[in-house]
């Protein structure tokens, strides 16, 4: 029915008409790039216009329509697009936080409540997920992603295409999802935004391509190209990427949005003019050009000479079309435009009540000594630090629909929460930053932190004189929102000085300190980790965050993330990841150098916290490893299981972890690989046995032919509390 649909309807379009399906111009609300789009409503009327994205509210939507479908000579309705990444108006933790609750009904939910708020407000189509893995903690992108771990990245993947999609596209509270940027963004050199990527199939598809199969596995309606270039050549004209990988490989037949003028950047790529790459675009298998222009303005030539063909163009007309089909737009335009719902559905008391327990399941606790948290709810708490009465920075990085007024800070929700049991007494103590210079060059969005201008001793002054009068002090430091986020890399990944001075003073009150971290990507915490005697991160939390920290701050709820990306002791040891490979001189276990073996003079190779690590306020126990055989046949399955006891006094959540390693194989393996894991809940003193099946398929991986497989021979199987701490048993593939 569809595809008769759109041929009868392809049928009546004129060349340009085709061409203008191709074309998604920006409406101005949000920007990201220099290039901006002109005569939007003229552009609609001439059928010149695809669809629109960032463009907010459903009264503007339902216009902007109105003009497509009542104007414009065939009436195809738009698609409207926009970044809703973790969150519409109802904000949940940025997906690097989120990734961290390693709960995948949790953050399927925070999708669907995504797609629902959205959807409520005229848009049908997100560019999310964002599925790149990310090894760099410069990279200030890392803070949209789901962390460095392929498997893990997958499941997340998956759980988020269903939570906007829903099982029926047509529903008006289901929206699109796009997944991004494909390919390997995440991998761009020195962590500079932008920059290029270069790498070996064989790490592609063992190691980066998962989470995007995954993606279009789990039914993604849309692939948006990345900035960088895939060996050698720009992702959105990489016909081995899009049209080979993608589709021939994965069979992903939605359609392919570039990114942000990833087209016209073609052209300071140095692949010629705009007509040249625009070409290069199409025939690599791109449907939709965003911003650009070029596939408006230049494919007419390009086919005249020869240089494209009609089916080409066909072929990526056909696929927005289908997309529009399957949103229902050609039966309703305004499905997504109803004021009611857009009044009724967004930012309720139920969605922020999931936010707010969501964002809880988000925080990582680093560091506890002397059980300094949970804080008791009495006495007299000093509350200080930038980001403590922040409301603009509570939601991180592409929050482009929050109303920042509404979200809850820190103080806000402290001084809630203490009600008339504790008192709380809040001074700011320092600027985000000395540096003026960082501090302008990330703001975006108008998420700038209100800077004051009085001397630092001064403002410092007051943080010190509540602090004496207290008896514990919350420090709220760390980045701002903008600190992290689409271009915004760092080659310094600490707390910026100024504030880390200001938690010295602190700490030298001799009071107990708890450090709230603030933060979008992994940093470097070596002072503060030997200092400091409890560190709770929170990343961005959302709307709701700062009900969130009070949560956990009072042990209301215990916290239960653990880190998805790896926090390195210095920045130098960047890129590092859990699941590297062994080298030919790997260094010995607990040592920190020694001469010609792979190491640093001056930094040992382990991270300051590794992959999978979290603590809690209670203690979890684990048994050996029990193993069903050691020895598994092709076809058949082993268990693997571990007893988890809960050995503290409070209840607690953990996630169980199960790593393997294949100790030979024809191709080099890396030391552990995440292949498993479990997230449970256990009452003080309460045991349960968790167990994993392990068949050939957490075994295989793209050999020298980039075939999948599962080699007989040795294996390792790991269970344990994260990367680091784990017991193992060994088995052997028959
Ligand atoms: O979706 C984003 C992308 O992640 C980065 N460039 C801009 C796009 C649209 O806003």
């Amino acid at each position: 029915k569809m595809d008769q649909f759109i041929s009868s309807l392809m049928q009546k379009m004129t060349l340009e008409e085709k061409l203008g399906q191709l074309n998604l111009p920006g409406a101005g609300d949000i920007t990201t790039g220099q290039a901006s789009s002109s005569d939007i409503a003229g552009k609609i009327k001439e059928g010149k216009v695809g669809g629109l994205f960032n463009i907010k509210t459903v009264e503007k939507i339902r216009d902007v329509q109105k003009i497509a479908v009542e104007k414009s000579r065939l009436k195809i309705p738009l698609i409207f697009g926009m970044d809703v990444i973790h969150g519409y108006q109802t904000v949940f933790p940025i997906p690097l936080g989120l990734s961290c609750s390693w709960d995948m009904p949790l953050i399927e939910r925070s999708a669907r409540i995504a797609a629902t708020e959205a959807s409520a407000d005229g848009i049908n189509w997100t560019f999310s997920p964002m599925t790149d893995i990310s090894r760099d903690a410069r990279w200030g992108r890392a803070s949209e992603g789901s962390g460095e771990d392929p498997y893990l990245g997958s499941q997340i993947a998956k759980a988020m295409v269903k939570g906007y999609q829903g099982d029926d596209l047509s529903k008006n509270n289901t929206i699109l999802s796009c997944v991004k940027h494909f390919a390997l963004y995440g991998a761009i050199e020195a962590g500079r935004d932008y920059n290029t990527v270069d790498m070996s199939r064989l790490r592609m598809y063992n190691e980066y391509f998962p989470p995007y199969k995954a993606a279009v596995e789990a039914g993604a309606g849309s692939v948006m190209t990345s900035f960088n270039e895939v060996e050698g050549v720009p992702a959105s004209a990489n016909k081995w990427l899009m049209t080979e990988v993608l589709r021939n490989q994965w069979g992903f037949n939605g359609m392919v949005v570039t990114d942000y003028t990833a087209i016209n950047e073609m052209i300071d790529h140095g692949l010629g003019d705009l007509k040249a790459v625009s070409a290069l675009a199409l025939a690599a298998g791109v449907d939709m050009d965003m911003v650009g222009e070029g596939f408006l303005t230049t494919l007419k030539q390009s086919l005249q000479e020869g240089k494209i063909t009609q089916q080409e163009i066909d072929m990526a007309c056909r696929r927005i079309l289908e997309a529009k089909y399957k949103l229902g737009l050609f039966q309703d335009p305004y499905r997504y435009c109803n004021v009611k719902r857009s009044k009724t559905e967004i930012f309720t008391p139920a969605f922020r009540k999931e936010a707010r327990a969501t964002a809880a399941q988000s925080f990582v606790l680093l560091k506890n000594d002397n059980n300094v948290l949970p804080v008791k709810k009495n006495g007299t708490i000093a509350l200080v630090g930038p980001l403590a009465d922040a409301t603009e920075n509570m939601t991180g990085t592409w929050s482009v629909a929050a109303d920042f007024s509404k979200s809850v800070s820190l103080l806000k929700g402290l001084t809630n929460a203490a009600g008339k049991q504790a008192k709380v007494l809040y001074a700011k103590g320092s600027n985000l930053t000395a540096d003026s210079v960082l501090e302008a060059n990330s703001t975006m969005f108008g998420k700038s932190l209100r800077r004051d201008n009085r001397p630092a001793d001064v403002i410092r002054r007051e943080a010190l004189e509540i602090a004496r009068q207290s008896d514990v002090i919350v420090a709220a430091l760390g980045e701002s929102a903008e600190m992290s986020g689409e271009s915004s890399s760092r080659t310094d990944i600490g707390i910026p000085q100024v504030q880390t001075e200001l938690l010295a003073e602190l700490l030298k009150t001799g009071k107990p300190v708890v450090l709230v971290l603030f933060t979008g990507r992994p940093l470097t915490l070596k002072w503060e980790s030997e200092n400091v005697p409890a560190i709770l991160n929170v990343w961005f939390g959302g709307s709701e965050a700062g009900d969130a920290i009070a949560d956990v701050l009072f042990g209301d709820v215990n916290p239960s993330g653990k880190l998805t990306m790896t926090f390195p002791i210095d920045v130098g040891q960047v890129p590092i990841f859990y699941n590297h490979k062994n080298t030919g001189r790997p260094l010995a276990e607990g040592k920190w150098f020694t001469k010609f073996r792979s190491n640093y003079l001056d930094v040992p190779n382990d991270p300051l916290y590794p992959f999978g690590f979290g603590l809690s306020y209670t203690k979890f126990d684990y048994s050996d490893v029990k193993l069903s055989s050691t020895s598994l046949k092709a076809g058949q399955e082993i268990t693997a299981s571990v007893t988890v006891t809960n050995t503290g006094s409070k209840e607690g959540k953990e996630v169980v972890q199960l790593y393997i390693r294949d100790m030979v194989g024809s191709i080099t393996r890396p030391v552990k690989e995440l292949k498993g894991f479990k997230k449970i809940n256990l009452k003080a003193g309460e045991s349960q046995e968790v167990t994993f099946k392990i068949t050939e398929e957490e075994l295989k991986f793209y050999n020298n032919d980039l075939k999948f497989v599962a080699e007989p021979g040795d294996f390792k199987v790991f269970i344990g509390t994260n990367s680091r701490d784990v017991k193992e048993a060994d088995f052997k593939l028959q």
